[in-house]
């Protein structure tokens, strides 16, 4: 391991340098006038597993393109480790608020600030140099790599689970290793023990054959934006619970130990609300905010469209109003469950003169693990050697819908071993990634491969 230890530590300023041409690249998934850089970006890393020891192919899908690495050295007697990133990364307009263009990675204050530096090309980059410390200094690595670097994880990998299921066996593993989280605090490590699910809707009403002037017929004709506001309304409780039948059946209780752990956390909701130029927050009832975070299910308008929204005064009442809404789920709900819960609850609703649709944008379910076991184990040591603080267990109020498809699919266990900090701007302007997290987390990485090689293969 000194060897590892001491290749990382003397190569990293090539390793922030290499890092910087990834996120030069802008894989902006969800833009098809990117398609072509979010292929280079495939091509940039494949080529770099090649440098880590890596037999790296391209492959094509209906959307942006896999790249799979594989190194199956260690044998078949040894556990077998498949390594998740993504590659793509979300637009990152508005532009006039980035301090220095998103892809230009610019350092200031020991961070570097770019769109993807900490989700998830940083992230996902500090594998490949964990895994070429080994491979250029001639070590041996006890566990079998395959890695699956997608570009649609923001768009909803709606390639990644054909993918997974068609090559289920190539992609036989024991552990599925994530970088895509993060730290609980900086200095503090952490292992991932949830993510959220996501259901996310988009819900239309319309009313009359036109817009139209608000004296002529307001009063007379319903307006599809009022309406939309009612629907909206009706989705919460006044305790900020979510109001629709049957939401709360599949919503396992967590256990207390999980709980007090999770109590057991620094946190000071003056401070969390201080940094959001707060004066206080609001969530569920009955519930801190962690656990309002990581352990309840929400429901959030995320964008909303209707009538004049122009400079100055226009009276017209809209024929037309959309919004977008999402819902984090927790264990044991369920995308589909919740669109049908969702579609009988507005079908329940009186909602005279107009038409409502709801359309189905992405869903992934949530994902829960266990803080015991040999993985978990070797993923604290690893990170406490490497940071010096003993690691904390962590939930995690995102979503990455693969991970229980991966578990499921492949018959694994996922570890969630991430290094973002809190406040970087994920998928916000000015997003940032610590530099000192990018060197101690690629040496970190590179004890975990090692101390995996103790998990049992084939169980
Ligand atoms: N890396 C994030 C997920 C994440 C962020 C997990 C913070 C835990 C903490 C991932 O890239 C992401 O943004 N996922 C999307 C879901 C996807 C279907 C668009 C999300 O959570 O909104
Ligand atoms: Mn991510
Ligand atoms: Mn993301």
């Amino acid at each position: 391991m000194s060897d590892v230890q001491s290749f990382i530590d003397g190569s990293l300023g090539r390793f922030r340098s290499e890092m910087y041409d990834f996120l030069r690249i802008p894989s902006i998934s969800a833009k098809s006038e990117y398609d072509e850089n979010t292929r280079a970006a495939a091509e940039w890393l494949a080529e770099k597993l090649g440098g880590a020891g890596l037999e790296a192919e391209i492959i094509d899908t209906a959307g942006h393109p896999i790249v799979l690495g594989e190194s199956r050295a260690a044998g078949p007697d040894a556990p077998t480790v498949l390594i998740y990133g993504h590659y793509d990364v979300q637009p990152p307009e508005p532009l006039d608020l980035w301090t220095s263009p998103p892809f230009e990675p610019t350092e200031r204050n020991g961070r570097v600030y770019a769109r993807g530096s900490a989700d998830d090309k940083g992230q996902l980059y500090m594998h490949v140099k964990a895994l070429e410390a080994h491979y250029a200094t001639g070590t041996p690595l006890p566990i079998n790599v395959v890695m699956i670097a997608e570009g649609e994880e923001e768009i909803g990998s709606p390639n990644l689970v054909p993918f997974v299921v068609e090559h289920a066996e190539r992609l036989a593993c024991d552990i599925v290793l994530i970088s895509d989280t993060g730290m609980y605090a900086e200095g503090l490590p952490s292992v991932g023990f949830s993510l959220r699910g996501l259901a996310y809707f988009e819900i239309h009403v319309r009313g009359a054959n036109s817009d139209l002037h608000s004296g002529e017929f307001g009063g007379s004709v319903a307006n599809p934006a009022n309406t939309l506001s009612k629907i909206i309304a009706s989705l919460h409780a006044a305790d900020g619970s979510i109001a629709i039948d049957g939401f709360y059946d599949d919503v396992l209780e967590w256990d207390q130990a999980t709980r007090s752990q999770i109590a057991s956390l620094p946190h000071s909701d003056d401070e969390f609300a201080a940094d959001l130029a707060l004066h206080e927050l609001s969530g569920e009832a009955g519930y801190g905010t962690l656990e309002r975070l990581w352990i309840r299910p929400t429901c959030d308008v995320c964008g909303i469209l209707s009538g004049y929204t122009g400079e100055g005064a226009k009276t017209v009442l809209p024929n037309h109003a959309m919004a977008k809404v999402s819902f984090r789920l927790v264990p044991d709900q369920n995308p589909d469950r919740i669109k049908e819960l969702l579609d009988a609850h507005v079908a329940r609703l009186d909602l005279p003169g107009v038409s409502v649709e709801i359309h189905e944008l992405h869903g992934g379910r949530p994902w829960r693990a266990s803080v015991e076991g040999p993985a978990f184990e070797a993923a604290s040591e690893a990170l406490e050697e490497a940071f010096g603080t003993k690691p904390v267990p962590m939930g995690g109020g995102g979503s990455i819908p693969i991970v229980v498809e991966f578990e499921e699919k492949l018959n694994a266990t996922a570890l969630l071993v991430g290094f973002s900090l809190p406040g970087c701007n994920l998928h916000a302007p000015n997003e940032w990634f610590s530099l000192e997290n990018y060197e101690k987390g690629i040496g970190a990485l590179a004890r975990l491969y090692d101390k995996l090689g103790r998990v049992q293969a084939g169980t």
